[in-house]
C-alpha cells in the first residue's frame, strides 16, 4: 500500500528525532500505543524538567512575592462545581454516522463528514473532564474528577499559604503539576495531550490595580521565553475576543507560537477578576475575603493568573531549536538548545580507544559531572559522535587527543559554530558551567 503523504513534513523529522535520541516515545508503544499520551526518555525528561525549573526560579526563588504549592490531583467534587468546570467545560461535538469519527462542531462545517462524506449527527455538549471513584464502590457518590487545571488546588488554598507565609496583597502563588482533558481533537505530538503538565501561577492583587499587573505579568511571561532563548519573530500575542473568553475572565490575552502546524497558544495570561474566590466562599461557606491591615478593610483580591503548558513549552523549545543544516558535503541535524536547558551539557570523547586517551577523557567525565549533566561516549569515529550530539542538542562536546596527553588541553567543540578550540582541562569547569548554568 502507498504510504500516506505527510501534511507536516516538518513535525515527522522532529517526532523521528525524539524517538530516535530518546526524548520522547509513544505511551504502551509496545501494545500499539495509547491516543495522545506520550512518555519522555532519558533525554527528554532532563529537558522537560529544564524548562520546568527553569520556570520555578523565574517565578519563585528570584522573587518574594510568590509562593510555591504542589495540590493533590484529586480533590472535591464540588471544587469543579464551583469553578464552572461541570457546568461548563465542554466542548460540542458531533459523529459521522458512517465512520463513526467524532469532531469537534466549531472546528467542522457541519455539513457532512470531512473524513468519508457521511451525514453527522447534531451537536451535542460533551464534558472534558476525566472521571473516576474513589474507594471500591463504583455509584454515583463516590466520583472524582481528575483535575482539568492546577489553579483550583490554588484558590482553595488561598488562606491555607497566605497565614504561614505572611504575605500581603499582592502576592502570588505557583505550582506545576499534571492536569487531565478528555480532549475530542488531541494531536500535534505532545501539543495537545488527555495527559499533560502545567504550570500556572495566580496572583492575588487588589481589585483596583487590576490593570497595571495583567500588564506586568503580560510583559514578565513573554520575556520568559526570550529567556529560554527562544526567536522572537516566532512569538506573537493573541488577544481573546468577547466570544472567546472563558466564563471566569475579564480579559485574556494568550502567547502564541508558530509552529509548522500554524499560530498556537502556548500560554494564557488572564484577568480572573473576583470569579475564583467569590465561587468558592459561595460553595464551601468559607470567608475568603483578604484582610488589609493597613486600610482595616477585608476584600475579595482580584486574579491575574499565568497558565503554561509544561509539554507545549517543551515542544516550543524543542521546534525553535531544530535545524537542517546545510554543510558543504551533506546536511547536519542539529538542536539549537539553549546550553541553560539543553538535557546534556558537555560529551567528553576520547579521540581513539588507546595510548591511554580514555582513562584521561574518563577522568574529565568524573569531575566535570559533579558539577553538570554530562556524557561519556568512545563508540565509533569522532565526527558521528559529535553529529550525535548535535541532534541531543549537546552546546558542548570535548576531545582528549595526543596532544593532551603532552599538555593537559583538549579540544572544546562548539555545536553552532562547529569551532573548535583547546583549553586546559583545569579551565572546563569554569568555562562550560558559566554558560549552562
Ligand atoms: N487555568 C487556566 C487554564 O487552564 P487553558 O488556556 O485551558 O487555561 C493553559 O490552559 C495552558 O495549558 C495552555 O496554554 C497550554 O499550554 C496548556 N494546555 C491546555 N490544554 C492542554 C492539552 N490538552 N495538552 C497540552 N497542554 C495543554
Amino acid at each position: 500500500m502507498a504510504k500516506k503523504k505527510s501534511i507536516d513534513p516538518l513535525m515527522d523529522k522532529l517526532v523521528s528525532l525524539c524517538k530516535r535520541r530518546g526524548f520522547v516515545f509513544q505511551s504502551s508503544e509496545i501494545y500499539g500505543g495509547l491516543g495522545s499520551c506520550w512518555d519522555y526518555g532519558p533525554l527528554g525528561v532532563e529537558l522537560k524538567n529544564n524548562v520546568k525549573r527553569s520556570w520555578w526560579e523565574a517565578m519563585t526563588h528570584r522573587r518574594d512575592d510568590i509562593e510555591g504549592l504542589d495540590a493533590a490531583i484529586l480533590m472535591h467534587p464540588k471544587v469543579w462545581e464551583a469553578s464552572g468546570h461541570i457546568d461548563g467545560f465542554t466542548d460540542p461535538l458531533v459523529d459521522c454516522k458512517q465512520c463513526k469519527h467524532r469532531f469537534r462542531a466549531d472546528e467542522i462545517d457541519l455539513v457532512k463528514c470531512p473524513d468519508c462524506g457521511g451525514e453527522l449527527t447534531d451537536p451535542r455538549t460533551f464534558n472534558l473532564m476525566f472521571k473516576t471513584f474513589m474507594g471500591p464502590v463504583e455509584e454515583d457518590a463516590s466520583v472524582v474528577y481528575m483535575r482539568p487545571e492546577t489553579a483550583q488546588g490554588i484558590y482553595v488554598n488561598f488562606h491555607n499559604v497566605l497565614q504561614p507565609s505572611r504575605q500581603k496583597v499582592p502576592f502570588g502563588i505557583a505550582q506545576i503539576g499534571k492536569a487531565f482533558r478528555n480532549e475530542i481533537t488531541p494531536g500535534n505530538f505532545i501539543f495537545r495531550t488527555r495527559e499533560f503538565e502545567q504550570m500556572e501561577m495566580q496572583y492575588f492583587v487588589k481589585p483596583a490595580d487590576d490593570q497595571k499587573w495583567f500588564d506586568y505579568w503580560k510583559e514578565q511571561r513573554w520575556n520568559w521565553y526570550l529567556e529560554l532563548g527562544i526567536r522572537p519573530e516566532k512569538l506573537r500575542w493573541h488577544e481573546h475576543g468577547k466570544d472567546e473568553l472563558a466564563h471566569y475572565a475579564k480579559a485574556a490575552y494568550d502567547i502564541e507560537y508558530e509552529f509548522s502546524f500554524g499560530w498556537k497558544e502556548i500560554e494564557g495570561i488572564h484577568n480572573r477578576a473576583d470569579f475564583d474566590l467569590a465561587r468558592h466562599t459561595e460553595h464551601s461557606g468559607k470567608d475568603l475575603r483578604y484582610f488589609d491591615q493597613a486600610a482595616n478593610e477585608k476584600y475579595l483580591p482580584y486574579i491575574i493568573e499565568t497558565s503554561a503548558g509544561a509539554d507545549r513549552g517543551t515542544l516550543v523549545v524543542l521546534a525553535d531549536a531544530f535545524e537542517e543544516e546545510q554543510l558543504e558535503k551533506d546536511t547536519r541535524t542539529v538542536l539549537r538548545l539553549s546550553p541553560k536547558i539543553a538535557p546534556i551539557k558537555a560529551a567528553v570523547f576520547p579521540l581513539v580507544k588507546k595510548e591511554g586517551m580514555p582513562e584521561v577523557a574518563l577522568k574529565i567525565y568524573h569531575d566535570l559531572k559533579k558539577h553538570f549533566k554530562v556524557f561519556y561516549d568512545d563508540g565509533g569515529a569522532v565526527g558521528r559522535r559529535y553529529r550525535r550530539m548535535d541532534e541531543a542538542g549537546t552546546p558542548y562536546c570535548i576531545t582528549v587527543d595526543g596532544q593532551t596527553l603532552e599538555d593537559d588541553t583538549v579540544t572544546v567543540r562548539e555545536r553552532d559554530s562547529m569551532e573548535q578550540t583547546r583549553h586546559k582541562i583545569a579551565e572546563l569547569v569554569e568555562l562550560i558551567g558559566g554558560k549552562v548554568g
